[in-house]
């Protein structure tokens, strides 16, 4: 049996992914604006949504089977990274978290204000979209189409902005569990399962490999808010290079704050424990990468 080494897979694919962004995002766009995307997207980030993609590729398969396959995946991975960096762009604005660290950094609209931290997440955005349907290129149109398609949804009023929009109007409210997993369903999870969704169509996986991946995914994206609501109570500003403690401090409902830390942690786990069933029940061989994906979630200390 091969044995998979995680840490040479993800070092692997983080270089892959970084070469990528540094030369898809323009340095060049006017008046300031490819410095502002290129300091919001480069230097930074975890890259899980990326990692996610890459790894949904290769559990279906697309390795082995065509050169076009492997460029939809790497256009699929940077666009979805360029779509989260956008979102936390915006989500640090004064009318949104008010955030003034993130990766480590001063936020973006701390450096080059409002109005510049407005327009580097507009152009993100489109720039997505532009990833992911080159001019000239082997992917099929109708690839091209449908990874558009996840993309938008996943992004849009019922994916990452409606649950910001459900996150801001629940301030200081009292959410039941249901509504709390919702919320995170939204606003972070489903960005988590567009990753793993992009990756299956771009190495054109069948239906019962896309439903697989789909709960995989549902699963781990809610693991993964849940363990950024524990995260925010427990680790530090320097680890997680955005400041500590600013759920409570901006009254917003969390796990931890429905739950308490120890409940909350029991959820995350049991999630994660869901997602590693999906896999399990999949049919796919390749999943180590996402297994380990999944037990990283669990784990992360930042
Ligand atoms: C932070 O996401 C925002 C959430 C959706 C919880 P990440 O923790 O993936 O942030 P980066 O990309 O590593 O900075
Ligand atoms: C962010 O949730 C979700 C996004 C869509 C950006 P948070 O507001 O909890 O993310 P952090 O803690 O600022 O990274
Ligand atoms: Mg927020
Ligand atoms: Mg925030
Ligand atoms: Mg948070």
């Amino acid at each position: 049996m091969n044995s998979f080494d995680m840490n040479d897979w993800s070092r692997r694919q983080l270089l892959a992914v970084e070469q990528a962004l540094t030369a898809w995002v323009p340095a060049d766009a006017p008046a300031g604006l490819g410095e502002a995307m290129r300091y919001a997207v480069l230097d930074g980030g975890k890259r899980l949504r990326p990692l996610l993609v890459l790894a949904s590729l290769e559990a279906c398969g697309a390795q082995a089977v065509s050169a076009w396959m492997s460029e939809a995946g790497m256009r699929a991975a940077c666009a979805i990274e360029l779509i989260h960096a956008y979102s936390l762009v915006h989500d640090d604005m004064p009318c949104m978290d008010n955030d003034v660290l993130r990766r480590g950094k001063p936020t973006v609209h701390v450096k080059y204000g409002q109005a510049g931290a407005l327009l580097a997440g507009d152009a993100l955005q489109t720039l997505a979209f532009e990833l992911l349907t080159p001019d000239h290129s082997d992917i099929p149109a109708p690839v091209q189409a449908r990874l558009c398609n996840l993309l938008a949804r996943g992004a849009g009023h019922a994916g990452m902005a409606g649950g910001q929009a459900i996150d801001l109007a629940s301030v200081g409210e009292q959410l039941s569990l249901q509504q709390l997993r919702q919320m995170h369903r939204c606003k972070t999870g489903a960005l988590l399962e567009t990753s793993v969704q992009m990756g299956a169509v771009a190495a054109q996986a069948d239906a019962k490999a896309m439903q697989a991946l789909l709960s995989y995914g549902q699963a781990l994206g809610v693991a993964f808010q849940v363990v950024d609501d524990i995260l925010d109570v427990t680790a530090d500003t320097a680890v997680l290079g955005k400041t500590a403690g600013k759920d409570a401090d901006n009254n917003k409902p969390t796990y931890v704050s429905l739950l308490g830390l120890d409940g909350a942690k029991k959820e995350a786990a049991a999630l994660a424990q869901q997602a590693q069933q999906a896999l399990a029940d999949s049919g796919l061989v390749q999943t180590q990468a996402l297994q380990a994906l999944a037990d990283w979630v669990l784990q992360r200390q930042h």
